[in-house]
């Protein structure tokens, strides 16, 4: 039994995933987390991104894979768990930055698949409804609008105590779901048979309640 959830950015996806995984006894698997490994080794060892040879190179150098401990993703890139180390705005936008490449998501896909075919999962990502979990028994696509993720964004960094400038977070996210949406391998997009929610005007636990409600009635049909 799949699930998948995709969206941009921001929208609330590993929380919910996260949560859902565990209300139903499945593993959760943050694909992104894996996109931030291999972008990690790209930042570590100074890897331009506009040089393909070089990024092919890069690849073939970069052994992501994952483990869980206590129900927890840990992401290990060439064997070191990198969890600490993924999280940094810098990260994230390296990952968008690579992902654009199939060398780099054909490794990644193929450990994602290979995972969801010996467990029940709760996968979140951008591709997951369209290329990686096709026949997913459940498809979300959950989104917000750009101002409501930044302003969520804005309060996580205040909170965590680092300075930070809305209207930059705002550009920032704008361009990686642009970069996200408009590359040519498997980009960010609504499978056909996937239930949209908007979480712009909702609450976490409402976001829960409204994913929670559609897994139900797609389980329930099943
Ligand atoms: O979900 P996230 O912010 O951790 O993802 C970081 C980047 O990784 C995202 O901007 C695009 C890429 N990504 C992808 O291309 N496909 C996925 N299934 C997951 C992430």
């Amino acid at each position: 039994m799949n699930i998948a959830i995709d969206g941009p950015a921001g929208a609330g996806k590993s929380t919910v995933a996260k949560m859902l995984a565990k209300e139903l006894g499945f593993i959760y698997v943050d694909t992104g987390a894996m996109y931030r490994a291999a972008a990690l080794y790209f930042l570590m060892n100074d890897i331009d991104v506009s040089d393909e040879t070089a990024v092919a190179r890069a690849c073939e150098l970069t052994d992501v894979s994952i483990r869980f401990r206590e129900n927890e993703q840990q992401v290990l890139l060439n064997g070191d768990n990198v969890n600490g180390k993924i999280r940094r705005e810098e990260v994230g936008n390296m990952a968008s930055a690579i992902s654009v490449f199939p060398v780099v998501r054909q490794k990644l896909t193929a450990l994602q698949q290979k995972l969801a075919a010996s467990e029940d999962v709760v996968m979140d990502g951008r591709d997951i409804g369209t290329c990686v979990l096709p026949n997913a028994e459940v498809k979300i696509y959950l989104t917000a609008s750009v101002t409501a993720r930044a302003k969520r964004r804005y309060q996580e960094l205040l909170e965590r105590g680092e300075s930070c400038n809305l209207e930059e977070i705002q550009k920032d996210i704008s361009d990686r779901d642009y970069r996200d949406m408009h590359r040519d391998a498997s980009p960010l997009k609504q499978a056909d048979d996937a239930v949209f929610v908007d979480s712009s005007e909702l609450t976490l636990e409402e976001t829960a309640e409204a994913v929670r409600t559609v897994c139900q009635e797609k389980l329930s049909c099943g």
